[in-house]
């Protein structure tokens, strides 16, 4: 059976301008989501990935970000067209982010029961109060709080909790797409498992489908059915999970941050850290955008922009593995 298409995004391009110049965030960037799959952006910091998730939600700071091309096309309707109050309605109804600070989504003044309440309430205008505490309280069993805890301030849970009502609130809409910005990234690695399986659980049941950003391919093996790794604002390697664990073949960043990662390589003594920084998107190289820090380089990679070459799906864009090189 054909699986069904929730998202395209074609060739997006978003340029930040900054007093220094204009920082060249995210470059082309083309890939699909169907519906109830996890696709992971996994990079290094800076990579733009949260740009990414940004710009589908269109909550890009307006003074400085600008997508200068592209599409995303969410249910067959390009949001980059639909006017900002319909917008409004789908990032309340049908696409929600979590954040990787909870503190960025919950205020400190207000209870948790609140503030879940308030989120359903934005969402569902024709519920009644005792309908919305109802599913709130709903919400919190879901994710595995006990719905005593509904008057709770936010400082009195701990960091995982505080995440896990935050997730409560991105799912109380019932959303069809979550962007998950490094949901677990700011939680100690027990109580990161436990709120990387839950979220699984509730995907399962509700069929929703998610964007997992992180830089962890720990993450991506727990939770992703397709990878996309990103390099200075490129695809330069997008696969299915076994394409990107079981394969051979790899874009050599992708080695290279394999190979830099403790929990992926049981020997640790032969770590090796990707040598050198990612370029300054203000400053982007010619050519292949990794060929600075590239241990196969050659003269063609530093001149000429690899295209994508495609393994059955699996996409490496890499001059290495080009017929005429
Ligand atoms: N508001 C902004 N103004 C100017 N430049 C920005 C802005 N936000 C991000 N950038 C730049 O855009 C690039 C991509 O940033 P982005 O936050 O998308 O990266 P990221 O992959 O999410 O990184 P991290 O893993 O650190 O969260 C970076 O070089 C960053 O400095
Ligand atoms: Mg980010």
């Amino acid at each position: 059976m054909e699986k069904e298409i929730l998202l395209t995004i074609k060739n997006l391009t978003v340029k930040y301008k900054t007093d220094d110049g204009i920082a060249e965030a995210v470059n082309n960037i083309s890939f699909q989501l169907h519906k109830g799959e996890t696709l992971g952006l996994v990079g290094e910091t800076g990579a733009g990935k949260t740009t990414t998730g940004l710009s589908i939600l269109r909550l890009l700071p307006e003074r400085t970000a600008e997508i200068t091309e592209g599409e995303i096309i969410f249910k067959g309707e390009n949001l980059l067209d639909i006017p900002k109050n319909e917008m409004s309605v789908i990032r309340g109804k049908q696409i929600s982010m979590i954040f990787q600070d909870p503190m960025t989504s919950l205020n400190p003044v207000y209870t948790v029961g609140s503030q879940i309440e308030e989120s359903i309430f934005l969402h569902n205008r024709d519920l009644t109060n005792p309908q919305i505490k109802e599913k709130a309280d709903e919400m919190l069993e879901l994710v595995g709080i006990t719905p005593e805890r509904r008057d709770d301030y936010p400082h009195q849970f701990s960091g995982g909790m505080k995440q896990r009502v935050v997730i409560a609130m991105a799912l109380a809409c019932d959303p069809e797409l979550v962007i998950a910005d490094e949901p677990t990234t700011a939680l100690d690695v027990t109580i990161q498992a436990q709120v990387l399986r839950m979220m699984d659980e509730l995907k399962r049941k509700y069929g929703t489908s998610m964007i997992m950003i992180t830089h962890d391919f720990g993450v991506v093996a727990k939770t992703c059915d397709t990878v996309a790794v990103v390099y200075a604002g490129e695809i330069i390697e997008y696969g299915t999970v076994q394409d990107i664990f079981e394969d051979d073949k790899h874009h050599p960043y992708t080695t290279g941050l394999f190979h830099s990662l403790p929990n992926m390589n049981q020997d640790t003594e032969r770590l090796q850290p990707i040598e050198g920084l990612m370029p300054d998107p203000m400053a982007l190289p010619a050519g292949c955008k990794f060929h600075t820090r590239c241990p196969h380089c050659f003269d063609k990679c530093k001149t000429v922009l690899p295209q994508d070459i495609d393994f059955n799906g699996h996409m490496i864009k890499c001059h290495l593995y080009s017929k005429e090189v």
